[in-house]
């Protein structure tokens, strides 16, 4: 993880931090940072793809094994219909532009979140960004789109349920492995940490199951200014958290840790 960028300019940050497996982001606050600057809402989520662009480029040389971006809750449907329209948009030109360069950098995309309410182009668009880099092996960068957590548990009791009633699972096999399976995450790590940007402190149906013992950073600024130092600090603050499972052993993997 050394040597990389402006890492290698600040030794002592980078003696403090933890580096987490799995990095999950609540990207709030494009619309306040484009208001304060007299721009449109449209202009601040245009910026939040530059943001997304430099989390990821940070993320693989930091050597995070996940992270995972809140990009669109089932919840942000209830906006103006001409705000769903960009944010959409803005999905489909990320993809477009960006999956080439993702896909030579190693990066592993996987998609979590409802599909079925999504229009067709840009549900072929993420099953063809998962197709095409699906046997990378670098970072995982795990989109959040059209994702509520809340529905994610709903449509996991129903499959369960499904399966009990044709005889396929007993109620007793269902256990925490068995709901974990039947989450959109099923093979990604539970996040170490959940970041949200714009000052808000609450999770607004982001992976509630998977939560259970993330640690929460909130930081002051909105998702488009939210560059390599915010991060390194987010990861400092991080790294100073005592995670302790509920028992009495502190198990982070801080700096010098595993
Ligand atoms: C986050 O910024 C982007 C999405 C939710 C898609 P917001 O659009 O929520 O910005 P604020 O919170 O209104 O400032
Ligand atoms: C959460 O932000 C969703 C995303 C970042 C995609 P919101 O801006 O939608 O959350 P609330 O409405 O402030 O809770
Ligand atoms: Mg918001």
């Amino acid at each position: 993880m050394s040597g990389h960028g402006t890492i290698a300019d600040l030794p002592s940050l980078v003696e403090q931090m933890a580096i987490p497996r799995h990095l999950a982001v609540i990207m709030d606050g494009n619309g306040r940072w484009a208001k304060e600057r007299g721009l449109s809402r449209t202009q601040g989520h245009r910026q939040g793809v530059v943001a997304v662009r430099e989390i990821v480029k940070n993320s693989i040389e930091l050597g995070i094994d996940y992270l995972t971006l809140f990009s669109f809750s089932s919840e942000n449907w209830s906006r103006p219909e001409s705000e769903v329209r960009d944010l959409m948009g803005l999905l489909k030109l990320f993809i477009r532009n960006d999956l080439a360069k993702l896909n030579k950098k190693n990066v592993k995309v996987v998609v979590i979140g409802c599909r079925e309410s999504l229009t067709s182009d840009i549900a072929d668009l993420l099953v063809e960004a998962e197709e095409k880099t699906k046997d990378n092996t670098g970072l995982n960068l795990v989109i959040a789109f059209n994702y509520g957590a809340r529905q994610e548990l709903t449509q996991a009791v129903k499959q369960l349920a499904g399966r009990v009633a044709k005889g396929e699972l007993s109620v007793d096999e269902i256990d925490e492995a068995a709901v974990s399976a039947a989450l959109y995450s099923n093979s990604i790590p539970d996040p170490d940490v959940i970041l949200r940007t714009s000052g808000e402190q609450r999770l607004s149906n982001f992976l509630l199951w998977q939560a259970a013992y993330s640690e929460f950073v909130f930081v002051d600024c909105y998702w488009p200014d939210f560059d390599r130092v915010r991060l390194e600090e987010a990861l400092v603050e991080y790294s100073g958290r005592d995670r302790r499972y509920g028992g009495v052993v502190t198990q982070n993997r801080a700096a010098g840790g595993a």
